[in-house]
C-alpha cells in the first residue's frame, strides 16, 4: 500500500504534496517520490531512506521549479526492493508522463513482454512503471491523457488507483481506482486527488468519491468522471466527517502519535456511544440501514477482519453468543475468501475494519454479498468502500488514527460490535430491557474504567525497566483473554520486533511449553477464568519463565513475578476493552526504550490495500 496525492492550480502546490504526503505517511514510507509539470517538461525527485524517506525528499526538492500542477507518492514495497530506483513517480520514455500507483498490477510480467519487443526500456522492477509506457503508447496514438487512461485500465488485472499527469497539457490531473481507495476533491480554483481525505484536510472544501474503473479528470476547479466506456456520470459527493479536522490529525503535544491514541482512548469508546440510547432506553443504531425484521431473519454471524480487527471481531463472538443466542464464527479474512464458506440470505458478515478498505476484508464481504449473505461493517471511515458497499454500518468514532499500530480503534470496535451484540439481543427478545439497559450503563463506564487503566502507566513502566533485555514472550489467556493475549501479543511484535506469540494458555501444554525457558517472558491475562490461569502460570514459572500477570483490583492473591491491575469491570464480555491498554503501554514502553519508531514500525503501513 502506499499513499498517494495529486494537486493541480494550486500555486504552493509543492507544499500541498509535502503536507499530504507527511499525512499520508501511513500508508508506506520505504521512499517517496514527487512529479512537478515545469513548462512543457516534467520534473521529479524520490528519495528512499525508510522512515525518513519524506523529510529526505523535502530536503531534495530545494531546487524544484514552481509548478502549480503535480503528483506525491509514498511507498510500501511490494514488487521491487524500497529503492530511489523503484520509487515513484514512474515516468515513459519520453518524459512526458509521470505517474503514481498503490496496489498491484497483477499482470504486469504479461504486459512487460510487449512493451519490451517493442524497444521501451523499463528501468525499476516494480509492477508500476508498465503503466506509464502503456500510457506513452496511447498518447503517441493520439488519444488524450484521460483517453490514454480508459484504454490501459482495460488491459490491467489487480487492484489499483494511479494518477498520472503530462507535461502536454499542464493543468489536467488524471486518475483512477479500482478496489484501492481514492478521493477527489475540489477546493478553490485547485483540484485534488490524494487516498484519504487526512491528506486534503483544510485545502479541499468538496470531496468525491470514485466508484471502480472509473476515470476523473481533474482541472483547476473542476472535475470530470468518466467510465471505462467513455461514458460520462456523476460524482458521488461525500461528506467529510467533521471530528477529521486538522488538529485531530496532529501529535498535539505527545511524542508520537501511538501515546496520543492510546490516550484518546477513554473519549474513542464515549464518543463510540453516544447516541446509542432512544428514549425509551432501547438501542438505536442510526447508521444500520438494516431493520429490525431483516435481522431477526439472520440464523448466524460470520465476522470477518485481519489484525487487531480480528481480535475484536474474537470478543464479538461472546458477546453476540452470549447476548442475542446467535452461532458466531470468527474468521480471518483472507481465509474465508479462498475456501467454500456456507453462507445465504440467514447469514449475518460483519466486516470489521478501521479503514474500510483492507483488501482482504473488502473482498471478503464481496464474496458474502456473492453468496447472499446481508453484510454489515464496523468502521472508522465514513464512506470509505466498505461501508459505501455494504447493507449496514456501524461506525466507530475514534476520530483519525495515523500510528500503524491500532489501539483507540480496537477498543472502538469492540465497544461498537458489543452495541450490535446489544441490539441483535434486544431485537431477536433475549435480553429483556433491564439486563439491556444495565449491560448498556456499563458499557458507558467503559472510558473511566480505560481513564483509571491510562492512569496506572507508571506501573507498566517498572515492569518494562525489569524486562528490557528480554527477546521472547508469551501472552497466555482463556476465553475472553485470549484475545487480550493475542492483541498484546501482536502489539509487541509489531511496534518491539520481539518474538511474542499469543496462546490459548489451555494450549501451552500441548506444544508450546517445550520453548518456555529462563529467560521467557510470560504474560498472562488472568480472568475470566482465573483458577484455571493460575495453574498455566505455575507451569510456566515451574520452567523458569519471567512472569508477568495482567489482573483486576479485586484479586487479593495474584500469582507471578510481576502484577498489573486493571479496574474490574462487572461483566466479563466487556472486561477486554479494558485490559487492553496495560498491554498497549507495555509494547510501546519496550518500543521506545529499544529506540524504534512505534508510529512507523519496519516493513509495515496502516492500510492494507493488497492481499
Ligand atoms: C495492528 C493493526 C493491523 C490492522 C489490520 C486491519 O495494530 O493495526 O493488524 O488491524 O491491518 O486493518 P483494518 O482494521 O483497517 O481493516
Amino acid at each position: 500500500m502506499c499513499g498517494i496525492i495529486g494537486v493541480t492550480g494550486d500555486t504552493a502546490a509543492l507544499e500541498t504534496i509535502f503536507d499530504g504526503l507527511r499525512r499520508l505517511e501511513y500508508r508506506g514510507y520505504d521512499s517517496a517520490g514527487v512529479a512537478l509539470v515545469d513548462g512543457g517538461a516534467i520534473w521529479r525527485e524520490r528519495a528512499a531512506d525508510g522512515t525518513h524517506s519524506v523529510e529526505d525528499l523535502a530536503v531534495a526538492v530545494a531546487a524544484a521549479p514552481r509548478s502549480a500542477t503535480g503528483i506525491g507518492h509514498t511507498r510500501w514495497a511490494t514488487h521491487g526492493a524500497p529503492s530511489v530506483q523503484n520509487a515513484h513517480p514512474h515516468v515513459d520514455c519520453t518524459g512526458r508522463v509521470a505517474l503514481v500507483h498503490n496496489g498491484i498490477i497483477e499482470n504486469h510480467a504479461e504486459l512487460a513482454a510487449p512493451l519490451l519487443a517493442r524497444g521501451h526500456v523499463l528501468s525499476s522492477e516494480t509492477d508500476t512503471e508498465v503503466l506509464a509506457h502503456l500510457l506513452e503508447e496511447e498518447l503517441a496514438r493520439g488519444a488524450g491523457l484521460a483517453e490514454a487512461m480508459r484504454s490501459t485500465l482495460g488491459q490491467l488485472r489487480g487492484a489499483f488507483s494511479v494518477v498520472a499527469l503530462t507535461s502536454e497539457d499542464p493543468t489536467l490531473i488524471v486518475a483512477a481506482r479500482r478496489a484501492v481507495p481514492l478521493l477527489a476533491a475540489l477546493g478553490e480554483a485547485r483540484g485534488f486527488v490524494a487516498s484519504d481525505v487526512s491528506a486534503l484536510l483544510g485545502r479541499a472544501d468538496r470531496y468525491f468519491a470514485l466508484d471502480d474503473d472509473q476515470v476523473v479528470e481533474v482541472r483547476p476547479g473542476s472535475l470530470r468522471v468518466t467510465t471505462l466506456a467513455g461514458d460520462e456520470v456523476d460524482p458521488t459527493v461525500v461528506g467529510v466527517d467533521p471530528s477529521w479536522d486538522v488538529v485531530a490529525a496532529q501529535k498535539g503535544g505527545f511524542d508520537d502519535f501511538m501515546s496520543k491514541e492510546i490516550h484518546e482512548q477513554p473519549r474513542a469508546i464515549a464518543d463510540t456511544l453516544l447516541d446509542r440510547r432512544a428514549n425509551d432506553g432501547s438501542i438505536v443504531l442510526d447508521e444500520l440501514h438494516l431493520s429490525p425484521d431483516e435481522l431477526r431473519a439472520v440464523d448466524k454471524v460470520v465476522v470477518v477482519a485481519c489484525g487487531s480487527s480480528f481480535h475484536a471481531g474474537m470478543v464479538a463472538k461472546y458477546a453476540i453468543e452470549r447476548w442475542a443466542r446467535l452461532p458466531t464464527e470468527v474468521e480471518i479474512a483472507s481465509e474465508l475468501r479462498y475456501r467454500e464458506p456456507v453462507l445465504h440470505e440467514r447469514t449475518l458478515v460483519v466486516g470489521v475494519s478501521q479503514s474500510g478498505e483492507t483488501l482482504d476484508t473488502l473482498e471478503a464481504l464481496r464474496e458474502a454479498r456473492r453468496s447472499g449473505a446481508r453484510t454489515l461493517v464496523v468502521s472508522n471511515v465514513v464512506h470509505s468502500t466498505m461501508a459505501r458497499e455494504a447493507d449496514g454500518i456501524v461506525y466507530t468514532r475514534a476520530g483519525p488514527e495515523v500510528s500503524v499500530a491500532s489501539t483507540k480503534c480496537h477498543v472502538a470496535q469492540i465497544v461498537a460490535l458489543e452495541v450490535l451484540a446489544l441490539a441483535l439481543a434486544q431485537w431477536r427478545g433475549t435480553m429483556g430491557p433491564s439486563a439491556l439497559a444495565s449491560t448498556l450503563d456499563e458499557l458507558h463506564r467503559l472510558p473511566a474504567a480505560v481513564g483509571e487503566a491510562l492512569g496506572r502507566a507508571k506501573e507498566v513502566e517498572d515492569v518494562v525497566d525489569v524486562l528490557v533485555g528480554a527477546r521472547d514472550y508469551f501472552f497466555l489467556g482463556r476465553n475472553l483473554g485470549y484475545p487480550v493475549a493475542l492483541e498484546g501479543a501482536l502489539k509487541l511484535k509489531e511496534i518491539s520486533y520481539l518474538r511474542a506469540e499469543g496462546y490459548p494458555a489451555g494450549e501451552l501444554k500441548h506444544g508450546p511449553l517445550a520453548l518456555v525457558e529462563p529467560g521467557t517472558v510470560v504474560v498472562a491475562v488472568l480472568d475470566p477464568l482465573r483458577d484455571k490461569m493460575r495453574s498455566n502460570v505455575a507451569e510456566a514459572a515451574a520452567r523458569g519463565a519471567t512472569v508477568v500477570v495482567l489482573t483486576t483490583d479485586d484479586d487479593t492473591d495474584p500469582p507471578g513475578d510481576h502484577v498489573l491491575r486493571v479496574p474490574a469491570v462487572r461483566d466479563p464480555v466487556l472486561a477486554p476493552v479494558v485490559e487492553v491498554v496495560p498491554l498497549q503501554l507495555l509494547a510501546y514502553g519496550l518500543a521506545r526504550r529499544l529506540g524504534n519508531d512505534v508510529d512507523r514500525p519496519r516493513n509495515l503501513a496502516k492500510t492494507v490495500t493488497v492481499e
